[in-house]
C-alpha cells in the first residue's frame, strides 16, 4: 500500500472553505469580524482571497492599498484560518483600460472590446504582463511569510483568446518555430494548395477569423494550440513573479471539460489542479446520468497531473447563470461534495462565502445570505458538512488508484469540431467518452482519463473512443501496450488523421493499428437521428445509432455483425490477439449503453479490475468509490438514484463518523456514507 500524498506538506486535513470577497464590504468593516465568527460556526478552515480584486489593491497606477488583505490575514492568523491567495489578473481596474487600451482584448473580427465584464485582457500585451508581474510580486513579498498562507491561486478560470497585433506576432513566431521556419513545411501540413490558400511567407499566417480564413483545418488547430501555449506562457509569467518571494504551491481553477484550452498542457504550469464544479442537479429525469458525468469530470481533472486536486468552487445551494436556477434539494450539496472527495479532491470549497449585495451575482447561492445570520437551511447544511469533514481528515492525501484508462484529448475535440463530415455540428465526442466511462463507473471501477501522449504503463485496460487524431508514434505506443498484455478498445473514426489534421494515407486506423486490430475500416455511415441499425452480438440484439463503420477484417475474430442496412451481416465488433494482449474494435455507436456495458463488464472480469465492492451489485445510481493510502481503504457510497437504496457490502466496514460496524447499509434519498474497510 502506498503512502499518502498531501498537496501541502503542512496541512493534513481536508480543506473546507471557498471564495471570500471582504473588499465588497470595506465600507462596513465590522462585518469581517462577523465573518470570522460565522466561519468558525461553519467549520471553515480556509478562505480564498483576492479573486478579481485588482482595483482594490491598485486603485490608481502605482498606488497600492493592501489594507483589506492585511486586515483579513491578521484575522485569519488569529482564527487559525488558512488563506488561498489569488492573483487579480481575472479582472482589471478601469484606469488600466483607459490609459493602456492595448490591454483590452481584440475579437476575431479584429475589433477591440470596450472595458467591462471580466477575463477581458490580452495575454500577450507587454503592459498587462508588466502590471500583473508588479502586483503579484508585491502580494508575494507581503504575504509569503504569513502562517495563514496555504497556497496561490493564479487568476480565475483563465479562458478566451485575443486577435490583436501582439497576439498575431506571437502566433507567427509560434508557427515559425513549429515548422522550422520553412513555409513549405507549413503549406504541406496545412494542405494549402486546396482552394488556392498557399502561404508565401509566415507573415501571412493571420489568426483564423469568422470574417476571414477559417477553412484551413491545420491553421485552426494550430491556432487553438497557440491559444493554449500563450495562456500557459502568461500563467508562467504570473508564477515567476510569485516565485521570487514565495515557494508555496500554485494552482489555477479549471472548468472541467472546457474546450478552449488544452488543460493537459496548462496543468503542466501549476503544482496541482483545482476546478470549479457546477452540476445540473435535480433534473426532471433524475440525477443518475449527471452524477456519472460529474464523476468523469472529476476523474479527468485528477488525471491531468495524476494527483489529488482541490474542488475550488461549487455552490452551497444554487447558481444564477443557468437558464433555470433550481435549489439543490436537502442532502444533495453534501453528496455532491463527498463525490468530489471520492474522486480525489482534498477539499470542498464554495463560491461564495457571503452573497454580494448588488451586481450580476447578487442572487447566486452563498453560505451567508443577505439575511446575514446562521439560522438558514443552507448554512446549517454547510456547517454540518464542515463538522463531518473534520472527522474524515484521515482521507486527505489518500489516492484513487486506477488500472483502467480512457483516452481523452483536446486535440481530438478540436479536430472533430472542425471536421466537416459525420454529424457536422456535433460529433458527440464527450458522450462517446461517457458511454464507456459509465460502464466502469456503474461497477465502482476506478478509471483515469488520460491523453494519448501520456504514459500507458500503469494500466491493464485502455479505451480509446472516437480517437480521431492519432499520429504514427501514438499508434506505435498503443501497439506496444497491447503487445505487452494490455487490452485496448478502439471505436469508429479511430486514427483517421495525424496531429495536424491531415488524413492518413493508406486508410484507417492508421499504420500499425491495422495489425493491432486485425482490420481496416473502409467507410463510415452517418444515420439521421431517428434512424438506427440492428446489431447482433453476444447472442443478443443491440441497436446502433449515429455511426456505423464498414470494416474489412483480416486477422480479427468477428464477435458481432450488422443486422440491417446494405452492410447487413458484415462485421461490426471484433477482437484480435496481438502479442500478449487483445484489441477490440467497435465499429458503431451503441445506442443505449447496454452493449458497451456488456463489453466493459467482460473486459473487467477478464483483466480482474478491482471493483469498489467485490462480487456485489451496486444499485443503479449509487456511486461506490475507493480511496486508499497509508494502509487504509475508504469506501464512499453516495446515493444519486432518487430513491432509498440498500447496499450489500463485501465484508464488515466501519462508518467513520460514528464508529458503527456494518456489512450492509440503507442509504436514503440523497444519502451517503464514508466507510473504512
Ligand atoms: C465561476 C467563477 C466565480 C463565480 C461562479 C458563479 O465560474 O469562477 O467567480 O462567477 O462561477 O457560479
Amino acid at each position: 500500500m502506498e503512502n499518502k500524498n498531501y498537496l501541502f506538506p503542512d496541512f493534513d486535513k481536508l480543506i473546507f472553505g471557498g471564495d471570500y470577497n471582504p473588499e465588497q464590504w470595506r465600507h462596513t468593516p465590522e462585518i469581517w469580524d462577523e465573518d470570522m465568527r460565522l466561519m468558525k460556526l461553519a467549520h471553515w478552515n480556509e478562505a480564498t482571497l483576492g479573486v478579481f480584486s485588482w482595483a482594490e489593491l491598485e486603485p490608481q497606477e502605482g498606488v497600492y492599498d493592501f489594507s483589506v488583505p492585511d486586515a483579513i490575514f491578521e484575522k485569519a492568523e488569529k482564527n487559525g484560518l488558512k488563506i488561498i491567495l489569488a492573483t487579480p489578473s481575472g479582472a482589471k481596474p478601469r484606469w488600466m483600460a483607459e490609459k493602456y487600451p492595448e490591454t483590452m482584448r481584440t475579437a476575431d473580427d479584429r475589433h477591440r472590446a470596450l472595458y467591462g465584464r471580466r477575463h477581458n485582457h490580452c495575454f500577450s500585451s507587454p503592459v498587462y504582463r508588466e502590471k500583473i508581474a508588479n502586483i503579484n510580486r508585491l502580494l508575494a513579498e507581503r504575504y509569503s511569510h504569513s502562517p495563514a498562507l496555504l497556497c496561490w491561486h493564479i487568476s480565475n478560470e483563465v479562458n478566451g483568446e485575443c486577435h490583436c497585433e501582439h497576439c498575431r506576432r506571437a502566433f507567427v513566431e509560434f508557427l515559425r518555430k513549429k515548422y522550422d521556419n520553412d513555409i513549405e513545411k507549413l503549406n504541406l501540413q496545412w494542405w494549402t494548395r486546396f482552394w488556392s490558400h498557399r502561404y508565401d511567407n509566415f507573415e501571412q499566417a493571420d489568426p483564423p477569423s469568422s470574417i476571414g480564413e477559417n477553412a484551413v483545418h491545420g491553421l485552426t488547430i494550430d491556432w487553438k494550440r497557440f491559444v493554449t501555449a500563450q495562456t500557459a506562457d502568461f500563467m508562467k509569467h504570473e508564477i515567476a513573479a510569485i516565485k521570487e518571494y514565495s515557494q508555496k504551491p500554485i494552482t489555477t481553477n479549471l472548468m472541467g471539460f472546457f474546450t478552449g484550452i488544452d488543460y493537459r498542457e496548462l496543468a503542466k504550469t501549476v503544482d496541482f489542479v483545482s476546478w470549479d464544479n457546477y452540476p445540473n442537479w435535480e433534473l426532471p429525469w433524475g440525477d443518475v446520468g449527471q452524477a456519472s458525468w460529474i464523476g468523469m469530470t472529476h476523474d479527468c481533472m485528477r488525471s491531468l497531473k495524476r494527483k489529488n486536486f482541490l474542488l475550488m468552487e461549487s455552490t452551497p445551494s444554487l447558481v444564477n447563470w443557468k437558464d433555470i436556477n433550481k435549489l439543490a434539494r436537502p442532502g444533495k450539496m453534501r453528496i455532491s461534495s463527498l463525490q468530489a472527495i471520492a474522486h480525489g479532491s482534498d477539499s470542498v470549497q464554495y463560491f461564495q462565502w457571503r452573497k454580494s449585495r448588488g451586481s450580476s451575482e447578487k442572487m447566486h447561492g452563498a453560505v451567508v445570505d443577505h439575511y446575514g445570520k446562521e439560522d438558514t437551511r443552507v448554512f446549517s447544511e454547510v456547517a454540518a458538512l464542515g463538522e463531518e469533514l473534520e472527522k474524515l481528515s484521515a482521507v486527505a492525501g489518500t489516492k484513487v488508484i486506477s488500472k483502467a484508462a480512457i483516452l481523452y484529448d483536446w486535440d481530438t475535440i478540436w479536430a472533430l469540431q472542425d471536421m466537416q463530415g459525420m454529424q457536422k455540428n456535433s460529433k458527440k465526442y464527450g458522450e462517446a467518452t461517457h458511454l464507456h466511462y459509465g460502464a466502469f463507473h456503474r461497477r465502482g471501477i476506478n478509471v483515469d482519463l488520460i491523453g494519448r501522449k501520456d504514459s500507458y504503463d500503469e494500466y491493464d485496460v485502455i479505451v480509446a473512443p472516437m480517437m480521431y487524431i492519432c499520429e504514427e508514434e501514438t499508434a506505435g505506443r498503443l501497439a506496444s501496450f497491447v503487445e505487452n498484455g494490455g487490452t485496448l478498445v478502439g471505436t469508429y473514426a479511430m486514427a483517421q488523421v495525424n496531429e495536424n489534421d491531415l488524413c492518413h494515407l493508406g486508410g484507417w486506423p492508421c499504420g500499425v493499428l491495422m495489425d493491432v486490430f486485425g482490420l481496416r475500416a473502409e467507410e463510415l455511415d452517418t444515420l439521421y437521428p431517428e434512424e438506427s441499425v440492428k446489431i447482433n452480438a453476444y447472442g443478443e440484439e443491440y441497436t446502433a445509432k449515429d455511426y456505423c463503420e464498414i470494416l474489412k477484417v483480416k486477422d480479427a475474430t468477428v464477435l458481432g455483425t450488422y443486422g440491417s442496412e446494405f452492410y447487413k451481416d458484415t462485421p461490426c465488433f471484433t477482437v484480435n490477439e496481438y502479442g500478449k494482449g487483445k484489441a477490440y474494435y467497435v465499429a458503431f455507436r451503441d445506442k443505449s449503453g447496454t452493449f458497451t456495458d456488456k463489453l466493459i463488464g467482460e473486459i473487467a472480469a477478464d483483466k480482474k479490475l478491482p471493483t469498489a465492492i467485490n462480487g456485489k451489485e451496486i444499485p443503479k445510481g449509487v456511486t461506490a468509490k475507493i480511496r486508499e493510502g497509508a494502509g487504509e481503504k475508504y469506501l464512499f457510497l453516495l446515493n444519486f438514484s432518487g430513491k432509498g437504496q440498500t447496499v450489500e457490502l463485501d465484508g464488515e466496514y466501519t462508518v467513520i463518523t460514528t464508529g458503527e460496524k456494518i456489512s450492509s447499509v440503507y442509504l436514503p434519498l440523497n444519502g451517503g456514507l464514508v466507510l473504512k474497510a
